[in-house]
């Protein structure tokens, strides 16, 4: 499987901090945001990875992980020109794919799970990762019944259920086929949602519950929030060594 770290959009939220530089390029706790979905990739196995940012400060990402020999992996770069949606940006990615299996991440998702069981066992259509959280409206969100994911919706104002689709999704090659059929939402981007429903509708969709913390890191109070989760679960990993 290969890896893909969607890190374009504008950081609109987190002006004037994104003013000069990129939101994936900002500290959490101790390292840069992008290093965390990076670590979850390699954590899981994945050693070809490419990163989709936007034309901005594009040329940072490479100053800062290179080649990713450093990583023991290889890391390929791609531009996203104009801010047209997380699926929009992961569609850039089909000829480097070559109909392989992708794992997407996010930029600015910062998990503590290790998904590597997840990638090993993946057996085609897709898999999302949900988490429980108190507020889902900023969130896709997954209405479950039965155990049985059956509609997710993107920031809805009443959500169905507690459970947030977090950023890091499993897909077949088939992904880039559903992505060419999807029309702008409301705010004018193609959505994350909507492939995933595709998925759901064609029941190809699996989905697992984190165990560890999760959250974004795209505004100014999840930013502060994954830095304190980090710092906290670094110094207990140093209190149990
Ligand atoms: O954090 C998880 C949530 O991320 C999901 O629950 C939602 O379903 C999903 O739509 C997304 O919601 P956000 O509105 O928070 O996504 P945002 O626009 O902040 O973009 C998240 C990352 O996706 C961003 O750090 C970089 C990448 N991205 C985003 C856009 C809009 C791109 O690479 N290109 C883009 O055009």
């Amino acid at each position: 499987m290969k890896g893909i770290i969607l890190a374009g959009g504008t950081g609109s939220r987190l002006f004037p901090l994104t003013k000069v530089t990129n939101k994936h390029l900002l500290p959490v706790y101790n390292k840069p945001m992008i290093y965390y979905p990076l670590h979850t990739l390699i954590n899981a196995g994945i050693t070809e990875i490419m990163i989709i940012s936007g034309r901005g400060h594009a040329g940072h990402f490479l100053e800062l992980l290179g080649s990713g020999m450093e990583f023991g992996i290889s890391l390929t770069y791609e531009i996203q020109e104009t801010s047209g949606g997380i699926a929009q940006a992961l569609g850039l990615a089909a000829s480097w794919a070559d109909e392989e299996d992708v794992a997407v991440i996010l930029g600015d998702n910062i998990f503590q799970d290790n998904v590597k069981d997840d990638v090993a066992s993946f057996e085609g259509g897709a898999k999302i990762f949900l988490k429980a959280v108190t507020d889902a409206h900023r969130f896709g969100v997954a209405e479950l019944k039965k155990d049985q994911v059956i509609s997710i919706e993107e920031k809805p104002p009443s959500p169905k259920s507690n459970y947030a689709v977090t950023g890091l999704y499993l897909y077949d090659y088939k992904v880039f086929s559903i992505i060419r059929t999807l029309k702008p939402s409301g705010r004018g981007e193609l959505e994350i949602t909507d492939v995933n429903n595709a998925y759901l509708q064609k029941e190809m969709m699996k989905y697992a519950i984190l165990k560890g913390f999760w959250s974004d890191a795209g505004t100014f109070d999840s930013l502060l929030r994954a830095s304190i989760l980090v710092q906290q679960y670094s110094e207990n990993k140093q209190s149990d060594s």
